[in-house]
């Protein structure tokens, strides 16, 4: 776990705004200092809304109870949160930048909370943190991100390899992966798609199983199947 002292002083000094979303009828509150500018997980992407409200409203059919989930490049961590509340077991990453943001938020929604999975928050830098440390294989390995030119450090080229690596190390065959994306750049998208198939069966999660009040066009929630 991160402690403020190894952050850089940046992390603490912005201002926290906060983000509401109503989860199973309770509002969450998460934090976010969207001011800060050394990461694009310092507020919530659409694509992580969408990836939660995905969960929340398949919840039945993919009982997350007593599950092992990890979620990648997890930003402020809602999305690790809403899949806690679901009963996972969740392993909510990132790079070391945004770990006390997700903290705070884990401890703010869930401390004292009943029937909630347990939940851990770990650096995992893709290409650089050992992945055997968080004793893959999980049920679930989850991601969500927008890539926009010049804005999101998350699809750029250099980042392709080493996340299809960390993915690729995470699951078995039995893994459900599941990335929700709103990639604006082609090029990005075609090089990564190109690539995942290397190592996963790529197929999308049909539109009318995501909440319309919480997606957008743009937003695609994919599922991979390691071969
Ligand atoms: C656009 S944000 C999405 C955050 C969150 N998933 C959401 O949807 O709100 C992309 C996230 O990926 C993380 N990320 C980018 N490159 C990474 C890397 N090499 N290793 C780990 N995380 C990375 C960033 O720190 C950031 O939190």
């Amino acid at each position: 776990m991160a402690s403020s002292s190894i952050l850089p002083s940046t992390e603490v000094e912005t201002p926290i705004t906060s983000f509401s979303i109503d989860v199973l009828g309770e509002s969450l509150t998460i934090h976010e200092q969207p001011q800060n500018v050394s990461s694009t997980g310092t507020k919530v992407w659409d694509t992580g809304v969408a990836l939660s409200k995905y969960f929340e409203k398949n919840r039945h059919k993919l009982n997350l109870k007593g599950k092992q989930l990890i979620e990648i490049g997890a930003g402020c961590g809602l999305t690790g949160i809403v899949t806690a509340i679901l009963g996972a077991h969740v392993t909510i990453t990132d790079r070391v930048e945004v770990l006390h943001l997700i903290k705070k938020n884990v401890d703010f929604n869930l401390s004292g909370r009943e029937n909630v999975g347990k939940v851990q928050v770990k650096e995992l830098n893709w290409g650089v943190t050992d992945v055997k440390e968080f004793k893959p294989p999980f049920h679930y390995v989850i991601g969500s991100a927008q890539s926009q030119i010049f804005l999101d450090v998350l699809y750029q080229m250099e980042s392709i390899d080493p996340l299809i690596q960390v993915l690729a190390s995470l699951c078995d065959t039995r893994t459900v992966c599941l990335l929700s994306l709103e990639m604006r750049d082609q090029q990005i998208h075609d090089t990564f798609f190109q690539r995942v198939t290397d190592h996963f069966v790529v197929s999308t999660i049909p539109r009318a199983k995501q909440d319309p009040a919480h997606t957008s066009e743009f937003i695609t929630i994919y599922q991979l199947k390691k071969k």
